[in-house]
């Protein structure tokens, strides 16, 4: 079918399955219409300031209290507990997808976090992988999603509607939505990360003025679609990182209108307005955020997701790989395609690599040596598209990352061949 999608970031949404599914003027009348119970579904506290306050009122067959008790799901998520702490610069080729069949929550293996999932704060990251549709309808109690496809397309069934993606789109799924991953191709590999603080917004523009970066009209949310179906089904939640399971005899996405603001949407990071220099140098990546989670101090990131897309290089007299830099923030990086302009190689689709606090990085030996010699020229950098999770607080590695093969044990060494050029007799 032909998915349909409402346009905006933040609005005040409204949409229904069903003519007259949805009250007039008011939340909760004694009868909903169709028959329907309602339901609120709060994503920030009742008396956040409005500006802040996210919350969605449904109508549903069924509401969501009428099932039975959660028991822990043998299987957990894969990547277990964080490992111990290192400084030390890491990066991962890319995980391999299962042969053995798989959903998006099996696959679901945890990376890195800055705390431990038994009282979760700032972020955690994940990889998926998976080969096969969810059978269950699964929601996280513990934060939101962002998930970053690098392989394969998704169809996302949530309890507001349905979303496709794929790679080079990026979805987020608010705290607690309900929802339920379908493959639409034979495998799919990708990001994900859990944001366990305020939900992701668009970042203030500043002097860029009212325009550019990620722009509002192109953040799609789904129209109101339901399931009215009398089966068996399971229903996932992960609460402070454990996998619990109840059994259903109804599909939960089961909403048959709604209104409001907390709600899944979807962006096409080819829409990204990329803005740089057009003298010399070039700006900060923070003029590359797509989405930010702030958190208390002003400025300070929670999470944010800044993206390294196509885009011209035009910069004079000007070293242009990204500088090596020694930041407060935490870097988490991957690459949904093509190559990153600060690496040769070693750094591969569906890869990923962490630069802690104050630790130092930058192109590699062979990108810098290329750079001060270039003759430059406008030149566009192409068939690319690399992102980082910024975070302000240490991301720790699990137990799972630290020992998967796919650790590369020498990442060091693509810095080690640095030439030293200092001679204080040539300026
Ligand atoms: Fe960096």
């Amino acid at each position: 079918m032909d998915l349909e999608y409402l346009s905006g970031f933040g609005n005040e949404f409204a949409s229904e399955a069903l003519p007259g599914a949805l009250p007039v003027g008011q939340n909760a009348p004694q009868k909903a219409p169709y028959g329907l119970y309602t339901e609120l579904f709060s994503g920030t506290a009742f008396t956040m300031a409005r500006s802040e306050a996210r919350r969605t009122w449904l109508y549903r067959i069924q509401p969501s209290a009428n099932h039975p008790a959660f028991t822990q799901l043998e299987r957990q998520l894969a990547g277990g507990p964080l490992g111990p702490v290192t400084p030390n610069r890491l990066r991962w080729n890319p995980l391999d997808i299962p042969k053995e069949p798989t959903d998006f929550i099996d696959g679901l293996v945890g990376m890195v976090a800055n705390s431990g999932s038994e009282k979760p704060s700032g972020i955690s990251i994940y990889t998926y992988r998976a080969n096969r549709s969810m059978e269950r309808v699964f929601f996280n109690a513990d934060g939101e999603l962002l998930i970053v496809p690098e392989q394969g397309r998704l169809r996302i069934a949530t309890e507001l509607g349905v979303l496709e993606v794929e790679p080079l789109e990026i979805v987020v799924l608010p705290r607690g939505l309900k929802f339920r991953i379908e493959l639409l191709d034979a495998q799919a590999r990708g990001y994900v990360a859990e944001n366990h603080g305020a939900p992701l917004r668009l970042p203030d523009l500043g002097p860029i003025g009212s325009n550019g970066l990620a722009n509002p009209r192109d953040f799609l949310t789904p129209v109101a679609h339901y399931e009215d179906l009398k089966q068996p089904t399971t229903l996932v939640q992960k609460f402070l990182g454990e996998l619990w399971a109840c059994e259903l005899d109804h599909s939960p996405l089961n909403v048959v209108a709604w209104h409001g603001n907390n709600v899944p949407y979807k962006y096409d990071l080819r829409r990204f307005n990329t803005i740089g220099t057009v003298s010399f140098d070039h700006p900060d990546p923070s003029i590359f955020t797509v989405l930010t989670s702030p958190t208390s101090v002003h400025g300070l990131a929670n999470l944010d997701f800044v993206i390294f897309p196509p885009r011209w290089m035009v910069a004079e007299n000007t070293f242009r790989p990204p500088w090596f830099h020694r930041n407060l923030m935490n870097e988490y990086m991957g690459l949904i395609q093509g190559a990153y302009d600060a690496k040769a190689e070693g750094f591969l689709p569906g890869g990923a690599s962490l630069h802690s606090c104050m630790s130092a990085h930058g192109p590699d030996g062979e990108t810098c040596t290329k750079a001060i010699n270039a003759e430059l020229a406008p030149h566009k950098i192409d068939n690319t598209m690399a992102f980082m999770f910024e975070t302000s607080q240490v991301l720790r590695p699990t137990q799972f990352a630290l020992d998967c093969p796919q650790l590369q044990p020498a990442y060091d060494a693509c810095w080690a061949s640095l030439p030293v050029t200092f001679n204080p007799n040539r300026r």
